[in-house]
């Protein structure tokens, strides 16, 4: 049975270290450039290896659009992840998903526009060739399977799917962009899942995302529009049924034998091996 290891990355308001034990801070660059404070922390949750990223840096100094995704995503390959569960503060653009409710997210739409979403750049330290990545699905169903039992399991509430649009920011979106955004049938918006959960895949890595619905965005009559500080209050408030869900997600990932969906997550790392070989 391959080893796993699960690569926890911490939205807005998530990237506390206490949840891991045995901790220590690894610095780390890649050929893609350093990740969000050029270290992760490595320790276990129940004896399982686990490491943590804090996407934004710890005093939550970097941008969405300056967020470098692929830095994190290789420091997280580098250091061995076979999982990815990530966690996302999102607006809800459904009246069914109410703030402070959990989403096991199963797509995305893109509204990015200054963002690199492929290893496969051309570049000299890049890796090699031209790679059209199949995306759907985006996130591994099995991973998301293990997300929702155990939240059932546990009795912590969300709802099973939520299709998340993901905007540049770092301005919130107008009254008609999350109108268009309901139109086109999205659930969620973000600044954040792309490009991650995009060059994770890339990069062979099993991703899930747990969103957790902090505000209504702007298009709600009779609730208040979003603000950074309405975020940040809603997170700290969710933030134990999160890190729980987390924890006890572990566990149950540590119990599956993964060895089929690791073999067939690493197709889109052909050119990567021939790469490594040259
Ligand atoms: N993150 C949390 N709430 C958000 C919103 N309404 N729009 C974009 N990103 C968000």
């Amino acid at each position: 049975m391959v080893n796993i290891k699960i690569g926890i990355i911490g939205g807005t308001g998530l990237d506390n270290p206490d949840i891991l034990k045995n901790r220590k801070e690894v610095k780390i660059s890649t050929s893609f450039g350093d990740p969000s404070d050029g270290v992760v922390v490595e320790g276990e949750i129940h004896g399982i290896p686990c490491v943590l990223l804090s996407r934004h840096g710890k005093s939550h100094s970097v941008t969405p659009s300056k967020v470098n995704y692929r830095g994190n995503i290789w420091a997280l390959k580098e250091i061995g992840c076979t999982h990815i569960i990530a966690s996302t503060a999102t607006g809800s653009l459904k009246e069914e998903i109410k703030p402070g409710d959990l989403v096991i997210a199963d797509d995305f739409l893109d509204r990015t526009y200054q963002r690199q979403q492929t290893f496969y750049d051309g570049e000299s330290d890049s890796l090699k060739g031209v790679f059209h990545l199949p995306v759907h699905p985006p996130f591994s169903e099995p991973l998301r399977k293990v997300l929702i039992d155990t939240a059932k399991e546990i009795g912590i509430h969300c709802h099973e799917r939520g299709t998340i649009v993901t905007i540049e920011g770092p301005r919130f979106s107008s009254k008609a962009e999350s109108k268009m955004y309901q139109m086109l049938g999205c659930d969620l918006v973000n600044m954040s899942t792309v490009p991650e959960v995009i060059l994770a895949k890339e990069a062979g890595i099993l991703y899930a995302a747990i969103a957790l619905a902090t505000d209504y965005d702007c298009w709600k009559e009779d609730y208040n529009t979003v603000s950074h500080d309405q975020v940040l209050e809603m997170f700290k408030k969710n933030v134990d049924k999160v890190m729980q869900l987390i924890t006890a997600a572990v566990q149950k990932i540590a119990e599956k034998n993964w060895d089929k969906e690791i073999s067939q997550s690493k197709v889109s790392l052909r050119s990567y091996f021939l790469f490594c070989n040259s």
